[in-house]
């Protein structure tokens, strides 16, 4: 998969993908991620990328121009699947947006700044828009790291056991179950019995009740969501 982020803050988004499973992803070639500085596309002589709104009103809009070229540039070199614009008013995501894009071949992000982008881009351009909850964050950059991470460890081979993916909290409409690790007891913090029996189908069942337990009582809205 190749991802191409636009953004006014290269700098800002290098540092997420250097580390840990994100970073191996790109090592070992199942992601690449190319940043590109909208500020470098602007034709203006003082390299500005935002200018004031028609109408009236606060805040900067950012400019078509500059956006325009560095997407008709990337579209010319290859077919893209989605064209995402980070934005507060887009749609929220979720682990069925995520599961969806991780199945594309390329896409490219855009990032938001100021009052956002000039309407016909978003109106001519994109094809996707996405937000990362209701709140207004200083930009899309950060949203745009949460989505690609939230994609990327989808990707087959990403995650060395497929399976835990798969066992995600939401992957289902429902919260992941409780985990635990060595030692069984501490300080006489024990764990279920079930766990340390060996018995996979007990297991199995103790967790899907765990799990069912769990959402009811964190998040009972995903229980409507379930077929
Ligand atoms: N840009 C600013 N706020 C955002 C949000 N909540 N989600 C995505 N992009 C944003």
């Amino acid at each position: 998969m190749r991802i191409d982020i636009l953004t006014i803050h290269p700098e800002l988004l290098k540092s997420p993908f250097k580390h840990s499973i994100l970073s191996r992803a790109i090592d070992s070639k199942l992601v690449h991620i190319e940043l590109h500085d909208i500020r470098s596309y602007s034709n203006d002589k003082h390299k500005r990328v935002d200018d004031y709104q028609f109408g009236g009103g606060a805040g900067m809009v950012m400019t078509i121009q500059p956006i325009a070229d560095c997407i008709e540039k990337l579209k010319n070199e290859r077919k893209y699947d989605a064209i995402i614009y980070m934005t507060p008013d887009g749609e929220r995501l979720e682990q069925s947006i995520s599961n969806h894009f991780s199945c594309f071949k390329n896409i490219i992000i855009l990032c938001g700044h100021y009052k956002g982008v000039d309407q016909r881009i978003r109106d001519h351009y994109i094809t996707h828009e996405i937000s990362i909850g209701d709140y207004v964050l200083t930009g899309g950059e950060l949203g745009a790291a949460v989505l690609c991470d939230s994609i990327i460890r989808l990707i087959p081979g990403v995650i060395s056991d497929e399976t835990s993916a798969l066992t995600d909290s939401f992957q289902d409409n429902l919260l992941a179950p409780p985990v635990y690790t060595r030692p069984a007891n501490y300080n006489g913090w024990e764990v279920s019995e079930i766990l340390l029996s060996g018995h996979q189908q007990k297991i199995e069942d103790w967790r899907q009740a765990q799990a069912l337990e769990r959402t009811e009582e964190k998040r009972p809205d995903l229980l409507d969501k379930k077929d």
